[in-house]
């Protein structure tokens, strides 16, 4: 079976309006601007309103990618969200955003990577359009992740923050942009360094343990930031010699937006120089399996890829999971 080249037609993203700044941070927990931005490169994030849910942002976000693709939501075959917080454990994200976008004819389900989400979603939808079984999907990144953070703890509160970043895939004609390689990992050894240990079957929220901020994120941030940068390093080598390219091929690498020390740390390995990296979590935090996907978009609608550059994405989360693409623009 020969397998179709695939491309991005289109990338969006949505941010909601309300800004919470390090500065307020420091009247809720004992933190400061300082710590945050030293040990993080976080200055602020965004905020979803009450009534506004993951659904809501990854609407926001898919009809500003379709729009940019010319494609509308009735000729979408394929959407996956990939998101840690559904709107509700059933029925996925994806179903509330088909009926929002009036996709009517599209299947929809979630992926639950975590941060390596989005990039999870993007392999899924370019196997099926690469075999021919769709022309085309939408994949969405979306959390509305202050709806799952101890505002108590400050080892995670100052880390996260939500937003939505979508992109449309469609067949690549001859010659075109593609997605040229991508690779996928999980290590479901070390599920305790990042989780939410509550609110799911092995412990539901109770009467009883209601008081104990089960059904928020726990992180043992240190681990966590090893691990990373590990496996960041070896998603993209992966990535990039499957595409039969090499480090200085790379025109800009979007990594996941969870700590600039980790960026660096990566960016060092890899020996790519620093002005080809693309970084925005010093606005919007770490937005889980919606920051690659809104850094992409943000770097797509600056003008900082061009018809022809070589990109790399890849990413990092809690399962733990990992994940990279190479792209020819
Ligand atoms: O998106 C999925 C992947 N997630 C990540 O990649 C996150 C990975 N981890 C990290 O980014 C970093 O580990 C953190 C930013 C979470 C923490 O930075 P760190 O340099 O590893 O700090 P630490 O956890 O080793 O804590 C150092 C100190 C501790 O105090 P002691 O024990 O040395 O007295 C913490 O209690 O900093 C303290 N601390 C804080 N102080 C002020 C922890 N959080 C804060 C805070 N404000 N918000």
């Amino acid at each position: 079976m020969t397998l179709r080249p695939v491309r991005i037609a289109g990338t969006g993203s949505y941010l909601p309006e309300k800004v919470l700044t390090n500065q307020e941070l420091e009247k809720l927990v004992e933190t400061s601007d300082e710590w945050i931005r030293s040990r993080t490169g976080i200055r602020e994030r965004r905020i979803a309103a009450e009534g506004e849910f993951t659904s809501d942002l990854a609407t926001k976000a898919a009809r500003n990618a379709l729009e940019q693709a010319g494609i509308e939501p009735s000729e979408i075959e394929l959407i996956i969200v990939a998101t840690i917080t559904p709107d509700t454990l059933t029925p996925a994200t994806a179903c509330y955003v088909q009926e929002k976008l009036g996709a009517d004819r599209a299947v929809a389900f979630d992926i639950s990577a975590a941060c390596s989400g989005f990039l999870y979603a993007m392999e899924m939808a370019r196997s099926l359009i690469a075999a021919g079984g769709i022309q085309n999907a939408l994949i969405v990144g979306a959390e509305k992740l202050s709806a799952f953070v101890n505002w108590s703890d400050r080892n995670t509160c100052v880390l996260f923050g939500d937003g939505a970043g979508a992109a449309v895939l469609v067949p690549s004609e001859n010659g075109g942009g593609r997605i040229l390689a991508s690779h996928l990992g999980t290590d479901g050894r070390q599920t305790e360094l990042l989780n939410i240990p509550g609110g799911g079957s092995c412990c539901p929220i109770t009467i009883d343990n209601a008081e104990e901020n089960l059904a928020t994120l726990a992180m043992q941030g240190r681990e966590v930031f090893k691990h990373a940068v590990n496996a960041m390093r070896r998603a993209s080598e992966h990535a990039i010699e499957s595409a039969g390219l090499s480090a200085e091929d790379i025109d800009l690498v979007i990594p996941h937006q969870a700590n600039l020390r980790i960026i660096d740390a990566i960016v060092d390995r890899l020996e790519v120089s620093k002005d080809k990296v693309f970084i925005n979590l010093e606005k919007y935090g770490n937005t889980s399996a919606a920051a690659v996907a809104i850094a992409l978009d943000e770097a797509n609608r600056e003008g900082k890829i061009k018809s022809g550059d070589h990109i790399l994405l890849v990413a990092f989360g809690a399962g733990l999971t990992w994940a990279s693409a190479a792209i020819k623009w």
